[in-house]
């Protein structure tokens, strides 16, 4: 057969970690399960509730291809309102399955084969290849651990070609935890402004924020309104993963026309009760997003602050997300002959079980790992004891 796009793409290195750990704890030794973006908490029982009512209403036909009107009439009041967004119209909202369809067909509407995408490096391992899926090409900028990680504008604009389509932010930031503040956010408008770029906003974490920091939209600066593509998630801010619902919004109309396109050529639309249990989720109260973050900032203390005091790892704090990104120190003696990411985490599997994410996962990282943070508190403070224990 001849050579495929999809032949370049791998299933990554995220899916061997996991089936490492799903077949360690299917043989009964204890697991610490410190890969996975998917945190403990069930979803809310006004959600559940939600959609078992939908289900048993018959609440179960076709429903409208971008999303039923009450959940789109929700989302854009949230998104005026919170995000301060100025999106014109709720036809200029379109649900799709998870925040990764709202990142698919914002690229696949947007690239054509050899146009580029700027990102930043560390970035979630899924988005440059969606962007590879295009034909197009994703442009990695390095973020530095001696500049706290931020995404900087000048580096942004030094990485512009004539082929620039868009840039990627993701703040909250997975794997790091970084946020952009408000004058990054404004710097990098700038720059797509000077250069007529798009910007794809990825605004998975939005609600998972510590230290009272506060989340910023870019498309709510001035002269960003049309030319953000902004993408949202129900998997972190209302605990579900599993029923796979986010959003997109865009004021660009040719934009907005290729991605209805393609949500009619690939899903058809969401599940249509996962959609009343969105309505119940965007319109009722919002006490168990707050009740999770809190939590995550318990749980983000009690780990980082163990894992920051071993020598093994040069650990950053993470300000928003679910994640601990860590440099594997010199120090480390290494496992079976090798010192970087991947033998780290081997290492980790093989001696305690303990899953972890290797950097490459994330760009070109060889010598970092991530941790997620998502278990229960007890679970973390014993992966701690148990890794300061093994160095
Ligand atoms: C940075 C980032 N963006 C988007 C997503 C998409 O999540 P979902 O498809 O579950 O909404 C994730 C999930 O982990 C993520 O980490």
């Amino acid at each position: 057969m001849t050579e495929h796009l999809l032949d370049q793409i791998t299933m990554g290195p995220l899916i061997i970690v996991r089936e490492k750990m799903m077949a360690l704890q299917a043989s009964g030794k204890k697991v610490y399960r410190l890969e996975a973006g998917d945190t403990s908490f069930d979803t809310p029982p006004h959600i559940r509730k939600a959609i078992t009512d939908a289900l048993e209403s018959g609440k179960t036909h076709y429903p409208v291809l971008t999303g039923i009107p009450p959940l789109r009439e929700a989302m854009l009041t949230k998104v005026r309102t919170q995000n301060h967004l100025p999106i014109r119209d709720a036809e200029n909202v379109m649900v799709t399955v998870g925040g990764m369809q709202g990142l698919y067909i914002t690229f696949g509407a947007m690239l054509s084969p050899g146009d580029q995408v700027i990102l930043p490096d560390p970035v979630w391992g899924e988005t440059p290849e969606l962007i590879r899926r295009t034909g197009a090409v994703p442009v990695l900028v390095k973020l530095h651990a001696e500049s706290d990680f931020s995404f900087e504008a000048a580096d942004i604009e030094t990485a512009i070609t004539p082929r620039t389509k868009a840039v990627y932010l993701n703040s909250p930031h997975n794997p790091v935890g970084v946020m952009l503040s408000e004058a990054q956010l404004r710097a990098i408008a700038d720059v797509a402004i000077k250069h007529n770029l798009f910007v794809v906003s990825d605004e998975a974490y939005e609600t998972v924020l510590f230290d009272g920091n506060k989340h910023i939209s870019i498309g709510s600066l001035p002269g960003m309104g049309d030319r953000t593509i902004s993408v949202f998630s129900f998997s972190k801010t209302y605990a579900m993963t599993g029923l796979r619902m986010g959003y997109a919004v865009t004021n660009d109309d040719v934009l907005l026309d290729r991605m209805r396109k393609l949500i009619r050529l690939t899903t058809g639309g969401v599940s249509s009760i996962v959609q009343w249990g969105g309505v119940a989720a965007m319109t009722g109260p919002q006490t168990a997003t707050q009740e999770m973050t809190a939590e995550m900032q318990r749980r983000r203390d009690i780990f980082y602050n163990g894992v920051k005091s071993i020598p093994a790892f040069e650990s950053f704090k993470p300000q928003g997300a679910f994640y601990v990104w860590a440099k594997i120190s010199d120090k480390w003696n290494g496992y079976q002959g090798k010192k970087d990411g991947w033998a780290m985490t081997n290492f980790l599997i093989d001696r305690a079980g303990i899953g972890a994410s290797p950097g490459v996962a994330f760009g070109e990282n060889e010598n970092y790992l991530r941790f997620a943070f998502t278990g229960e508190a007890e679970m973390l403070a014993e992966s701690v004891q148990v890794m300061q224990d093994l160095f």
